[in-house]
């Protein structure tokens, strides 16, 4: 597979491409499947979730499905009653305030709390070209930390700082359970057909490096360190952590994700070269004319040159009503690349 070569920095003929989000509200036959059923029943019923995992496959031809899931979903059976509000994104509607909320929290069973999700990817894994890998994912500790302490995440991350430091023990509790909660979801993702495995740190940005590097990196290593016998590359990304990339390296992940701000050939200074890289493009270029695409894609290309272990991505999740025709210009201008 083009994509797990590139993970692991063998040689390709053109870099692989798959993008965050590539399944979603900016695809009509998306809309038309969300207009039908609720997002966690989309994420609960394995036929729904293989049709649209699959779609944005079949329209872009791209090397790699991710599986259609939220990083939020397994915070279910952890005892958070999460909804989905038009308009308005995940909200958890019992947000942690102390530790007896932590001490509460079961820790979810793996094949059994999430069946529907071990199904889906075996749904998945049978209908895909076995040229294409299959991506798992889950969310980093502080990202999912910020969701179980405000309920609802986007305005203002001040209300998660401060919780942070006015209860340490609380905080850093909750973050050590989720830590133990994403090793064995990973593993169950893998067992059930996963190919490599994403970590979003989507909020991670928002840390000092200094408190990442206390409080996050121990975490991201020991979760690293005991999924390695899973044999799958896992990726790693930090969105707005451009000011951690001088240690990201060192986490034990085979591939590192960055997003647009974060050049391509510095990072990979950065990073060093046993590092495989993944992005970048800004998905606001996505709404410029066709020829303005092509040139900002190639220009992405060539930044990285032609070292091999790079994965051609935008630089966070598409946007929701990204033009189609923007999409098909991205993506086919890379599978025309060659180095
Ligand atoms: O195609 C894919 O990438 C796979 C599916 C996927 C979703 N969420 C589907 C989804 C993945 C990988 C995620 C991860 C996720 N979820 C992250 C990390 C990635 C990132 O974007 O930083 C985060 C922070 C979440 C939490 C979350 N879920 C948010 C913030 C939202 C609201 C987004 C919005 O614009 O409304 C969701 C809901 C969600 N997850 C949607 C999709 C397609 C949109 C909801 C819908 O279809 O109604």
């Amino acid at each position: 597979m083009i994509f797990i070569d590139a993970c692991y920095r063998r040689k390709t003929l053109r870099p692989p491409i798959w993008f965050m989000r590539q399944a979603g509200r900016y695809l009509p036959e998306f809309r038309e499947i969300r207009a039908k059923h609720g997002f966690i029943d989309v994420c609960n019923t394995p036929e729904v979730c293989l049709e649209v995992t699959m779609q944005p496959i079949r329209r872009f031809d791209m090397d790699a499905a991710i599986i259609f899931s939220d990083i939020l979903m397994p915070l279910v059976p952890m005892g958070f009653e999460l909804t989905y509000e038009k308009g308005e994104g995940p909200v958890i509607h019992n947000p942690i305030r102390t530790m007896d909320d932590v001490a509460r929290l079961r820790m979810p069973e793996f094949p059994q709390d999430m069946t529907q999700l071990g199904r889906a990817l075996q749904l998945v894994r049978g209908e895909l070209d076995s040229e294409k890998a299959l991506i798992g994912f889950a969310g980093a500790p502080f990202t999912l930390a910020c969701y179980a302490i405000a309920g609802q995440v986007g305005k203002s991350m001040d209300d998660i700082r401060h919780f942070m430091f006015a209860k340490p023990d609380v905080f850093e509790a909750l973050i050590e359970k989720f830590t133990d909660m994403i090793i064995p979801y990973f593993e169950h993702q893998v067992k059930n057909g996963a190919d490599a495995l994403q970590l979003f740190d989507s909020w991670g940005g928002v840390l000092s490096a200094f408190d990442y590097q206390r409080l996050m990196l121990p975490l991201i290593s020991r979760i690293m360190r005991e999924t390695r016998h899973l044999n799958v590359p896992r990726i790693f990304f930090v969105k707005g952590g451009a000011h951690l990339r001088w240690f990201l390296g060192t986490v034990g992940a085979e591939v590192i994700g960055l997003d647009w701000t974060m050049p391509i050939a510095h990072s990979r200074r950065l990073l060093g070269d046993q590092i495989a890289v993944q992005g970048n493009l800004d998905p606001a270029v996505l709404y410029a004319e066709p020829g303005y695409i092509r040139r900002r894609t190639r220009a992405m290309l060539e930044a990285n040159g032609d070292r091999p272990g790079h994965i051609a991505n935008l630089g966070h999740g598409i946007h929701k009503d990204t033009p189609v025709s923007g999409v098909e210009v991205f993506v086919e201008s890379v599978l025309n690349y060659r180095y």
